[in-house]
């Protein structure tokens, strides 16, 4: 069963934060005398940006994301929908660098193709994404994803959020012969535009899905793993499978697990080493369908100020 404080933490951390008043005025001031940045806020950069009235909010976000319940969502509150990229953008960039390998602000929207039938992010599709961590790529970690909803799917496409950090501590503590293979390495199937993706670079691409120390660390996204290992012509034991249904069951569990809907105008800040993240499948809808827009953040480029995600005080494992 969820424990009080966890539960608490997961209720509380999942209903959307409305923006200040005062802080959608000065957003729409800002973007009255910069409109070139509400059409292309990739011109926004943590250098040029020290946005003062968004300081309390963006300290907030640090906080949920490093020592609270690992995420945050954000509302518009009062601000309308076209100041949302550049509200987005400004909370972003003062969290942490943006990390550009999929652009600034990458469009998280169906394509209608297959991510079975072609290496392609799963994020360019409408299937069910299963509980993962973002980026496959050994050194590109970005501590923190970002998501704004810009059209929430009409059929389907709810969020999930796993506390990834205490269901491997069950592991850990409950079944610690699988939680020795969560600790192997294994590679990753290489799907990132513009990367080089021969043999090579596979096998280069290999590191752990568990990390304990120094820092705990979580990077798991199951399907490029089973098909990197598969390329490499070293598919995964049985062994191995199954320590990763029993880490895929342990993240679904409902005292790891919560759900909700983002909607237009929502902001979503998860910690992308601590927490698993996801989406349930969607429907096929005609163009103007879902849309979200992504960033990654880079908290080891900003020196790893305010990240030490060791969670100990609010953490919701028992
Ligand atoms: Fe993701």
């Amino acid at each position: 069963m969820i424990a009080g404080a966890s539960s608490e933490a997961w209720r509380r951390a999942s209903v959307a934060m409305p923006l200040p008043e005062d802080v959608a005025r000065a957003i729409e001031a800002f973007g009255a005398e910069f409109p070139a940045l509400l059409r292309e806020p990739e011109g926004l950069t943590r250098e040029a940006v020290d946005f003062e009235a968004l300081r309390p909010l963006v300290e907030w976000v640090r906080s949920e994301l490093d020592a609270g319940p690992g995420f945050a969502a954000v509302a518009l509150g009062s601000l309308g929908l076209a100041y949302a990229r550049l509200a987005f953008g400004l909370i972003g960039v003062m969290l942490a660098p943006p990390i550009d390998r999929y652009g600034f602000h990458y469009a998280v929207a169906d394509t209608g193709q297959s991510y079975e039938e072609k290496a392609i992010p799963i994020s360019m599709t409408r299937a069910s994404t299963g509980l993962h961590t973002d980026s496959s790529a050994r050194d590109c970690v970005p501590g923190t994803v970002a998501l704004l909803c810009e059209r929430p799917s009409s059929d389907g496409g709810e969020s999930l959020i796993a506390d990834a950090f205490s269901a491997c501590r069950w592991i850990r503590d409950n079944r610690p012969e699988v939680d020795e293979i969560l600790q192997r390495s294994f590679v990753r199937k290489i799907v990132t535009p513009g990367l080089d993706k021969g043999l090579d670079s596979l096998r280069r691409n290999r590191f752990p899905i568990v990390r304990w120390g120094p820092e705990f660390e979580f990077r798991y996204m199951r399907y490029w793993i089973v098909e990197g290992q598969k390329e490499l012509g070293q598919p995964l034991s049985t062994a191995e499978l199954g320590a990763f249904d029993l880490l895929d069951e342990t993240l679904m569990r409902p005292e790891f697990l919560t759900t909700f809907r983002l909607e237009a105008g929502d902001m979503l800040f998860v910690n992308n080493t601590h927490l698993a993240h996801g989406r349930t499948a969607y429907g096929e809808v005609p163009a103007g369908g879902r849309l979200l827009w992504r960033m990654w953040l880079d908290e080891r480029a900003a020196g790893g100020v305010g990240y030490k995600p060791e969670r100990t005080g609010l953490s919701w494992a028992p």
